[in-house]
């Protein structure tokens, strides 16, 4: 698509040579700008990214500004976003009320290694919202809220193994990075899935005491229990597998592993980093009416600021308290995200939670938009979701109970439509999910479908069926 930048005020500095982009040019590259400073970046920056996950959208764009539900990168392209920097801006860009506080906030000292009144204001609001939230303990990133849970799960237990599932991301340390996205080769047998490291470098013996179970899939918790039971300290579930595919727990699930937990003297951890404060402001436990003992926050908690947390029964959290559980961080607790998260939560939950039931509904009109303008075009896709979170699977495969499900996507056509939408102003995350937000609304449903339209339409798309393959992740 030829693409005129009319001023193009970047200046770039390329392999030691400085390019005044402040002339006018014509190419016929949308996205030079955000290419020529990847470029850059990959000169100090390992990999030009902060995150390697990110460099994985058709094009890592290096993003300026946003306002709302629209993002602008330094092209000068506008998209709706749909990334919400990978979930936490559950009220859009630069929300008028935060933006607000942290200028106040940014007039008071930034941090004090101390108590301060925000740190009781926010767990006292976590606590009227969430059904487990007995206490509150705030750490900056989801991961090490994970490793928190886990730890205090093995020292209340007295034992060591976790359950974890097939498909689930809890974080990237060597504790939890396991079976997240394992090949076909690798995964073992339904009925007895394989421990599958993540990474290179991290200790084969982070799989010793972890099990791996089919998701969704009662019976095989149940063998794993009737097998290891007594050495099982806790279960941890995302109530929705949103990291692979968005797909919802079948009707009696988290019932039955509440119901088996509780028998064999485990704890229930729901992982709320996704769901938290996005699918209603009690969390997925609030919804599905299932009490964990303990749970874990982030992403959306502080609307966009670095903060997370965990929280659950009291006489669990309390063994950190009474130093039998170690644990500390030089960032937890600092005002600016309590600020953040003070106004956040408000926001979501006044109103009867109105704002996230409006994000919900949207998210849910547009799955649905989606699903029958791909089925009017002959497009085989199905949708799944909650609404403000929600993926996308393209290929014959229609449903999707768990990680084996997610596997058998058509990752090829994904991949050209996510890169077709984006050269059409829509940005989603690259393994096909959508987050929806508060600022999102019936404008931002028919643009994108719309878009949608016209890539089906397209004669880039026509030309690129019957290549597909099933087996790039
Ligand atoms: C489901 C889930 N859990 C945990 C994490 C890790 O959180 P953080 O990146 O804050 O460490 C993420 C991050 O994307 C996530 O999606």
């Amino acid at each position: 698509m030829a693409y005129v930048l009319a001023s193009w005020l970047t200046l770039l500095v390329i392999h030691g040579r400085t390019v005044s982009s402040q002339m006018i040019h014509t190419t016929t590259d949308r996205y030079a700008g955000s290419r020529a400073l990847l470029e850059r970046a990959r000169q100090s920056l390992a990999g030009g990214v902060s995150s390697p996950f990110r460099a994985k959208f058709p094009v890592p764009l290096f993003l300026q500004d946003g306002e709302g539900p629209k993002v602008r990168d330094v092209d000068g392209n506008e998209y709706i976003d749909y990334t919400l920097a990978w979930g936490p801006l559950i009220l859009g860009h630069k929300h008028p009320r935060l933006v607000a506080i942290l200028r106040e906030q940014a007039a008071k000292p930034h941090i004090f290694g101390a108590q301060h009144e925000l740190e009781y204001q926010v767990a006292e609001l976590i606590q009227s919202l969430v059904p487990c939230a007995e206490r509150v303990v705030f750490t900056s990133s989801g991961s090490e809220a994970v490793q928190c849970a886990l730890r205090l799960a093995r020292a209340y237990t007295s034992r060591n193994k976790i359950l974890k599932f097939e498909g689930y991301y809890h974080g990237w340390l060597d504790s939890v990075l396991l079976s997240h996205h394992p090949s076909a080769a690798e995964m073992g047998p339904p009925e007895h899935p394989h421990v599958v490291l993540g990474s290179q470098g991290q200790t084969p013996n982070s799989a010793d005491n972890v099990l791996v179970a089919r998701w969704n899939d009662l019976e095989c918790v149940e063998k794993l229990f009737a097998e290891q039971g007594d050495f099982i300290a806790a279960v941890i579930t995302e109530p929705v597998l949103c990291n692979s595919g968005c797909i919802l727990p079948e009707p009696g699930y988290l019932e039955g592993l509440r119901k088996l937990t509780q028998e064999y003297g485990a704890l229930l951890i729901f992982h709320e980093i996704i769901a938290g404060f996005r699918i209603a402001p009690g969390g997925a436990q609030a919804v599905y009416k299932v009490t964990p003992d303990l749970a874990t926050f982030g992403k959306a908690l502080a609307g966009g600021l670095t903060l997370s947390a965990f929280a659950g029964r009291r006489e669990i959290l309390e063994q950190m308290a009474e130093g039998r559980v170690a644990f500390g961080g030089t960032f937890n607790g600092n005002s600016f995200s309590l600020a953040a998260a003070l106004a956040t939560l408000d926001e979501i939950s006044r109103d009867g939670g109105r704002l996230l039931q409006h994000a919900n509904h949207t998210g849910r009109r547009l799955m649905q938009a989606l699903a029958e303008t791909a089925a009017e075009a002959g497009v085989p896709l199905s949708v799944t979701g909650f609404g403000a979170a929600f993926s996308l699977h393209f290929g014959p495969n229609q449903i999707h109970r768990d990680y084996r499900d997610y596997l058998l996507d058509d990752r090829e056509s994904l991949r050209r439509f996510l890169h077709a939408m984006l050269d059409r102003g829509i940005y989603s995350l690259p393994d096909g999910r959508f987050y929806v937000s508060a600022a999102h609304g019936e404008a931002e449903v028919a643009e994108t479908v719309q878009a949608a339209r016209s890539v089906f339409h397209s004669q880039e798309w026509k030309a690129g069926e019957g290549k597909l393959t099933t087996d790039e992740r």
